[in-house]
């Protein structure tokens, strides 16, 4: 089990993910705690991604033989230490300064997959090379201009990345009024690093937040289906839609050569009332039916979650906040320390349901 003792200056270490966003709460600049914790408007999908969780009881399984227990999961043909990843947020040297880089040693030594922002603060070059050793996927946001997002997946291909993963719930940004009110920009020597340097400053003009202008100016809200097809042409890697809430949508990804979806409402950042991703996850599993991976995000929290999420169908979880929260509070170990809890509290939650691998969580466990 992860170490509780205390840290050298004698403090308690935190023992779940919530004393981790409570630290980090403490080591942020309010601007950077208001980007990183708030969602749209008035954050009713932002609470309910958890709450949503909170809601389902685990009608578990007793003297089920649970001694040994394998916690890996299949996903795109590669079996994984864990049924979990690490999903992609923007700006992590707004959290730390060692920001994608220390996050990208922690997965690598805890065995767990990066999803990499295009909005990264680090380019996506010099991250890879911080930890070769670890698995990777990029997150990528299609711009107006196609031939910079067509160069985004030659690089990212080239720097070894695993699976490209569009998100598709940002045909223009979500209104979080914490930003606009502090005029949301990146403060001086921080860049989107992946960008040109005539993009990569995200300023503001005074009048609203910085990222919301930038969306407008540069992203594209007239993608379509289409979009996807051209994206998954470009590339021989898989490709992922991020951003998903209804079968029908997934249906789509499916046929336009997606090998997965993403639940997802964007941390409850983008359309504020959206349903939570756990409840939306049922219906898409059933719309994938197999034929491509399942991942949702969204509220995850607690080992019990994880176990939720996949029997209901998803073949894995992404976590973005809480990693922000450990990397705010001690950097790569913080983030290390984040994902140890969370496997330890996934294998606690299997032994208690009884399940000794992860294709024994079927919804049957669920009410
Ligand atoms: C960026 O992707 C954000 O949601 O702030």
């Amino acid at each position: 089990m992860t170490d509780i003792s205390n840290d050298p200056a004698g403090r308690l270490a935190p023992v779940n993910l919530f004393e981790y966003e409570a630290l980090a709460k403490d080591r942020l600049s309010p601007l950077a705690w208001d980007y990183f914790s708030s969602g749209a408007m008035d954050e009713v999908t932002l609470l309910d991604n958890r709450e949503a969780f909170e809601r389902i009881a685990i009608r578990y399984h007793v003297l089920a033989g649970v001694a040994e227990r394998n916690l890996s999961a299949q996903l795109l043909g590669r079996r994984h230490r864990l049924p979990l990843l690490i999903a992609p947020t923007a700006f992590g040297r707004l959290a730390h300064p060692d920001g994608e880089c220390a996050v990208a040693r922690a997965a690598a030594s805890e065995g767990v997959t990066q999803v990499l922002s295009t909005l990264s603060t680090t380019s996506l070059e010099d991250v890879a090379k911080a930890a070769p050793d670890g698995d990777r996927w990029f997150q990528l946001y299609v711009f107006k201009d196609r031939g910079l997002t067509a160069d985004l997946v030659r690089r990212a291909e080239a720097a070894g990345y695993q699976a490209i993963v569009m998100t598709v719930d940002a045909p223009m940004l979500g209104r979080r009024e914490r930003d606009a009110r502090n005029r949301f920009a990146l403060p001086e020597g921080l860049t989107a690093a992946n960008l040109t340097a005539q993009l990569s400053r995200i300023g503001s003009d005074g009048t609203d937040s910085g990222l919301f202008q930038f969306f407008a100016d540069v992203l594209d809200p007239g993608l379509t289906w289409d979009d996807v097809e051209w994206l998954a042409s470009l590339t021989t890697l898989p490709v992922l839609v991020k951003g998903v809430v209804r079968g029908d949508d997934a249906e789509r990804a499916i046929e336009r050569g997606c090998a997965g979806v993403i639940v997802s409402n964007h941390g409850g950042r983008q359309l504020d009332t959206a349903i939570s991703s756990i409840d939306a996850l049922p219906e898409v599993a059933e719309a994938v039916d197999g034929r491509g991976a399942v991942l949702v995000d969204g509220g995850v929290r607690r080992g019990t979650d994880i176990v939720k999420a996949l029997a209901l169908g998803a073949s894995a979880v992404l976590i973005g906040r809480p990693v922000l929260w450990g990397l705010a509070a001690d950097g790569e170990a913080g983030v290390a320390r984040v994902l140890r809890i969370l496997r330890d509290e996934f294998d606690l939650a299997m032994a208690l349901c009884g399940a000794s691998s992860v294709e024994e969580l079927w919804p049957d466990l669920l009410v």
